[in-house]
């Protein structure tokens, strides 16, 4: 189901690519991450072109809860642990950097976008400490929060940390609003890429920049993005008759929510796991269960799910690609923090392109991964890509054709082959290739979303066999 987004927001109509192009730069992706750094480049007198796959706004960017805030979970704590202060302390600094920059584009273009400040707050039922050692870490980077233990939400808590100042919007109406000046085109798919040439069906676009704003890099050599990425993915109603709440809230407990007003709405998400491991599904149900025990008598007016890449350190990897490819740069492993990381990275790639240097590129830089460092998450990575490859040749299907019900999916034997079989509700049955193409891990069933889901980087597919979520570059049809 789409998003409450795309309702009120007018699409782009733009034509695709038809002949071969020559740019400064060429930017991969019209997500909030490709638009806002086409922004900035052209800002400083770059030309820059936005090469889209289907629609700008048509990815995560689409179906995003979009909260504009530095108060990514308990973040502060696991860098002070993790990276030490100076890495904590710029990371925030980039955050608060971000969303003033928000603020700047909305008012100086004057977008209209439902722009609001709000306050933006963890919860626990559980260790009040945590957020208290959350709030003096952030108050040791100078953004002020305040503990409480006392909230609005409908449940008691045992503590709420609260960041005044940070924001939500729209971010279709504000994405389709930055991209009426830029230079883009839509249905067109970057196939291929060789040092500064770009193929896709109908031309060649040649760029003294490449950027990698597509989500998940779809080169797999050189940096290996995918040995040190995985996908989460998490679900999202849009429920309507709640308590108005004014604030957005976080909970970091493992039965914890995101919640966050929008109109008439309150959006609740929740219902996470890694991409692909969703074989009994019952995320919605979940959800939906949780938001009438909170809001008796609540309607849903519409649900959605989404994913988002998530790095071994909680990092983004925003910055020069690989350094065999100095022209390259990317924009990814946001950990579900993508508007305020969309916007750093749009301002980083930006400033490396015309300084050479960006006070926050060794922060965020893609090459901070080394085999040695990050061992222990390359390996953790390598044994789920391992285990999917050899579930592929291997694994003997528990379910047969005739055993699928109706409104079912599963891996079965078809035709002497294993294959991806899905009986819809009207009894018709829809094959599919049990193997991803990316890298040819076997592919799951997502009962809650009847996709096709890969459990080795996130790919997705619907039943008929078409690509719904990269790396995967093509359908299993
Ligand atoms: C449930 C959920 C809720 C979230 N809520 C928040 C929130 O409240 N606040 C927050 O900060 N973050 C949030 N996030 C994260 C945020 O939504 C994402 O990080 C962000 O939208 C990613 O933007 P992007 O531009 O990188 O990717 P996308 O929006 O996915 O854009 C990438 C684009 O690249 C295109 N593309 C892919 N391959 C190619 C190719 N080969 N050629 C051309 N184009 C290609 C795709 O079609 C797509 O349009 C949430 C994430 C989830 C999962
Ligand atoms: S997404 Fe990499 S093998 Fe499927």
């Amino acid at each position: 189901m789409e998003s409450i987004w795309t309702d009120s927001a007018v699409p782009s109509l733009r034509d695709p690519l038809q002949t071969d192009l020559r740019t400064d730069a060429a930017i991969i992706g019209g997500g909030l991450a490709g638009i806002l750094t086409a922004y900035w480049l052209k800002k400083r007198g770059i030309r820059a072109v936005v090469l889209e796959a289907r629609q700008i706004g048509s990815g995560q960017t689409g179906r995003t809860t979009a909260k504009i805030t530095l108060q990514h979970g308990l973040i502060l704590s696991r860098l002070s642990d993790n990276l030490g202060e100076k890495t904590m302390q710029g990371y925030a600094a980039a955050s608060e950097a971000a969303i003033r920059s928000y603020e700047q584009i909305v008012r100086t273009e004057n977008i209209d976008c439902d722009f609001t400040q709000r306050t933006a707050c963890l919860y626990t039922k559980q260790v009040p400490e945590i957020l208290q050692r959350e709030q003096a870490l952030a108050e040791s980077c100078g953004i002020p929060a305040e503990f409480r233990t006392q909230s609005e939400l409908p449940f008691p808590v045992a503590g709420v940390l609260r960041y005044e100042n940070q924001a939500s919007f729209h971010p279709l109406k504000f994405l389709r609003a930055l991209a009426d000046s830029l230079e883009i085109y839509e249905n067109t798919q970057i196939l291929q890429a060789e040092e500064d040439i770009l193929i896709t069906q109908r031309g060649k676009i040649q760029a003294k920049h490449v950027i990698f704003a597509c989500h998940y890099p779809f080169v797999n050599f050189p940096g290996l993005y995918f040995a040190r990425m995985h996908q989460e993915r998490s679900y999202v109603l849009a429920l309507e008759h709640t308590t108005a709440l004014q604030g957005m809230y976080y909970g970091i407990d493992p039965d914890g929510y995101s919640f966050r007003p929008a109109g008439r709405y309150l959006l609740m998400a929740g219902g996470n796991h890694r991409a692909g491991e969703n074989d009994a599904g019952g995320a919605y149900q979940e959800l939906r269960t949780a938001a009438q025990c909170f809001f008796p008598g609540v309607a849903i007016a519409r649900q959605w799910s989404a994913q988002d890449c998530m790095t071994p350190d909680g990092i983004p990897y925003i910055g020069r690609f690989a350094a065999s490819t100095p022209n390259w740069y990317v924009a990814t492993g946001f950990g579900k923090w993508g508007m305020t990381a969309s916007m750093a990275a749009a301002e980083l790639i930006t400033d490396l392109i015309c300084d050479g240097e960006s006070p926050y590129a060794p922060i965020f830089d893609p090459g901070r991964f080394t085999l040695t460092a990050s061992a222990h998450a390359v390996a953790a990575e390598m044994a789920h890509a391992v285990q999917g490859l050899s579930k592929g040749f291997f694994h003997i299907p528990q379910k047969t054709l005739d055993s699928l019900p109706m409104g079912h999916g599963g891996i079965v034997e078809f035709e002497g082959q294993k294959a991806g079989v899905y009986r819809d509700e009207q009894g018709e049955i829809h094959v599919v290739s049990a193997r991803c193409p990316h890298l040819g891990c076997e592919l799951a069933w997502n009962p809650d979303e009847k996709s096709w889901d890969c459990p080795c980087h996130g790919s997705r597919f619907d039943f008929y066999g078409n690509l719904l979520d990269n790396p995967a570059q093509t359908g299993i049809g």
